[in-house]
């Protein structure tokens, strides 16, 4: 069996931000709580709470003394608001690419025009922009719930449209084209952030070469369930969060297996997959080699799937 790692599996630059910014804190000997888990990786979550870090559901729970990041799905406004009255220090290690959307949000509120929102409404990045405007707010989670809305209050009303950062690329495509035609005067602002684009992209090429795809990632993360949700289009997909949940008969007759994973997944439990797969990736190739090599060298890099047969 051949093993194809996707280039861009793993950590983003605005996750990477986050968790550097976390440890550099708690290396510093700062007392340190996250509003809500850092990222969408338990066993990433659970290695900054071995150091010292504090998970807190909401700033009433952060204890005095204790310094809060805000994680890189951002917070709403009225988080700000709390965190001051209550003399907090916080960092705020929100993406910059989720800061850009609020502040479109906070614009919409200043134009008077109605906020559309292409994303999960429960996820917290959504839950974050919206709470960056006090105007209308729509949140759309498919075409179909979009074709639903009945518009705007007022039909006068301008409309900005956005995209949760990391929200399937096709679908955004198919509701930005409905937008354009049924509300001509929808101002449209193509937010998926270039991580995910280019992750999409990679898993749906690479699933149109294997007989099966494994995404690593978080069972709560957003945008490793897109990646799944992308690759099943074109073959199997399975999700697992660590090595152990890989299941052996997934690789039966199976002769390329692709590999990627979410943008909150840690190199460490990447490599820990790749292991399990392949007891021996070519051997003289280690992880850090086959992470570097070529495109073509990784094709090349898997061999008989050892740790993982049956047994
Ligand atoms: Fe930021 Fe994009 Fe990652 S929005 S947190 S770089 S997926």
């Amino acid at each position: 069996m051949e093993i194809r790692l996707a280039k861009t599996a793993g950590f983003c630059f605005g996750v990477n931000r986050a968790v550097e910014l976390t440890y550099n804190l708690l290396n510093e000997g700062h007392k340190v709580a996250t509003l809500g888990p850092l990222i969408h990786n338990p066993q990433a979550v659970a290695d900054m709470e071995r150091r010292g870090a504090l998970v807190a559901d909401t700033v009433d729970d952060i204890p005095t003394g204790y310094e809060v990041i805000i994680r890189s799905h951002g917070v709403p406004r009225t988080i700000y608001d709390t965190l001051e009255q209550r003399g907090l220090v916080y960092h705020d290690a929100t993406c910059p690419f989720v800061k850009k959307i609020q502040s479109i949000a906070a614009r919409a509120e200043a134009e008077g025009a109605v906020l559309l929102v292409a994303g999960d409404a429960a996820h917290p990045e959504v839950q974050g922009i919206v709470g960056h405007t006090r105007g209308e707010v729509f949140v759309f989670s498919d075409l179909d719930e979009l074709k639903a809305w009945k518009g705007p209050s007022d039909p006068q009303k301008p409309i900005f449209a956005v995209a949760q950062t990391t929200f399937q690329v096709t679908k955004w495509q198919e509701s930005s084209e409905f937008l354009k035609k049924a509300y001509t005067n929808a101002r449209i602002f193509d937010t998926i952030c270039n991580a995910t684009w280019a992750r999409q992209q990679e898993a749906e090429d690479l699933s149109q070469q294997c007989d099966i795809i494994v995404v690593i990632g978080g069972h709560h993360s957003s945008n490793t369930q897109k990646l799944v949700q992308v690759a099943a289009k074109h073959t199997k997909a399975v999700t697992v969060e660590t090595a152990s949940e890989l299941r052996p008969e997934w690789f039966a007759d199976v002769k390329t297996a692709g590999v990627t994973a979410g943008a909150s997944t840690p190199s460490s439990i990447i490599e820990e997959v790749l292991n399990s797969m392949s007891a021996e990736i070519n051997d003289s190739m280690s992880f850090e080699e086959m992470l570097n090599a070529s495109e073509e060298k990784r094709v090349h890099a898997g061999s008989i799937v050892k740790g993982i047969v049956t047994s």
